[in-house]
């Protein structure tokens, strides 16, 4: 894309290159004698390959991001009565999948400038009735991982982790996913390891609760004998095709990754000395660093955003409203609890196009577009 042509925010041709394999895959897995459409061998191969590269004790493909929330957090044993802390400021998922169980989300605030849950913040909002911790990665930097497992060690409380944005991220030589007792991706077109399609799978380092969270994605059936239920399950299971083509892609992901890194590696630079005219960039560095959506903190939002469309640049304005003063979720908010860095950055947090099919030249227009409208 030439500069000054539309740059949108998640491109159009995500799928371009494989395009063919997915048409392909569609007929061959449509035509085959078995007719197996879920939960076959090739949902069996990509569960192996991300388990097999992460070094994790399992991992279960499900339905998507928000049920895989959901098969971690019951197979933990969060249930009515429960307490699990949760970031103020984030998806609904986050608290959505606490509330399913009859349980009660209680939202922390969050760092001014990662955007992600505070650890003090956490922790002093844990209680007698804490069942769980759930921490997640939002835009570029991970949640502080070792201060939330130690702090779940001492408080002996379960940690999941919603590191649903943050696939392929490493801190201290440990994956996102495996800081958690479980840990979450999401698969949802748009991620970085995005397909045609919803999915998601639950990553554990605990080989009990990869085996539960198998009961539960397929109605509390074990895999041995259909019709015999265990427990009470869902309905999450993983579509055969899309498996086949996530396995197909899989191999192209480091390179996919390594390019959004560079890209904000980019931003981040040109950014850095845009701090004392209003607009602040993440940190600088690799450690703990996941490129889903670059983000800005911007004090003159709405005259940043109108800048950049007037050059035909796309960004967006992700969780303006923090989950407790949601109207879904505001019941839970306790009274007289504030959450003021989270309703900061719902006002100044502004989100810019970094994927992989970004050119030089477009990450070159859109840095020169934010940096002119600061006067650089
Ligand atoms: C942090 C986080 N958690 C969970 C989810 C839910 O994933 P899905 O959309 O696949 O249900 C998302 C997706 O937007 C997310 O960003």
């Amino acid at each position: 894309m030439t500069a000054g042509s539309r740059i949108p925010f998640f491109p159009p041709d995500l799928f371009e290159d494989d395009r063919t394999v997915l048409l392909d895959l569609l007929l061959e897995l449509g035509m085959s004698p078995e007719q197996r459409f879920i939960l076959g061998k090739h949902t069996r191969r990509f569960e192996q390959l991300l388990q097999e590269s992460l070094g994790a004790a399992d991992v279960v493909a499900c339905s998507s991001g928000t049920s895989a929330l959901d098969l971690a957090l019951t197979a933990v044993g969060v249930g009515p009565g429960d307490e699990v802390v949760v970031p103020a400021f984030g998806c609904a998922p986050l608290a959505a999948s606490v509330v399913q169980l009859g349980a009660a989300p209680v939202f922390a605030d969050i760092h001014p400038h990662t955007m992600v849950a505070d650890p003090v913040e956490v922790e002093r909002r844990i209680t007698a009735r804490t069942k769980a911790v759930m921490p997640a990665h939002v835009f570029s930097v991970m949640a502080d991982m070792p201060a939330f497992a130690e702090m779940a060690r001492r408080h002996r409380v379960r940690l999941i982790e919603d590191s649903a944005v943050a696939q392929g991220a490493v801190l201290d030589g440990t994956p996102a996913g495996l800081w958690g007792e479980a840990g979450v991706f999401s698969f949802v077109q748009v991620k970085s390891f995005g397909m045609p399609g919803e999915g998601g799978v639950v990553v554990t380092r605990d080989a009990g609760i990869g085996q539960r969270v198998r009961m539960l994605r397929n109605h509390g059936q074990d895999g041995s004998r259909r019709f015999l239920h265990h427990v009470i399950g869902r309905n999450s299971r993983f579509d055969e095709i899309q498996a086949a083509f996530q396995v197909h892609r899989f191999g192209g992901l480091p390179d996919r990754l390594e390019r959004r890194a560079a890209v904000a590696a980019y931003y981040t630079e040109r950014f850095a000395p845009l701090a004392e005219r209003g607009i602040v960039p993440p940190p600088a560095g690799k450690d703990g660093r996941c490129h889903y959506v670059y983000t800005v903190l911007a004090d003159r939002r709405q005259a940043l955003t109108e800048h950049l469309r007037e050059r035909g640049i796309d960004c967006h304005a992700y969780y303006p409203l923090p989950l407790p003063l949601q109207p879904a979720f505001a019941v839970f908010a306790a009274p007289g609890d504030r959450w003021p860095h989270a309703e900061r950055a719902g006002r100044r947090a502004l989100s810019l196009p970094v994927h992989h099919r970004l050119s030089d030249a477009d990450v070159e227009y859109i840095a020169d577009a934010v940096c002119a409208f600061a006067g650089t």
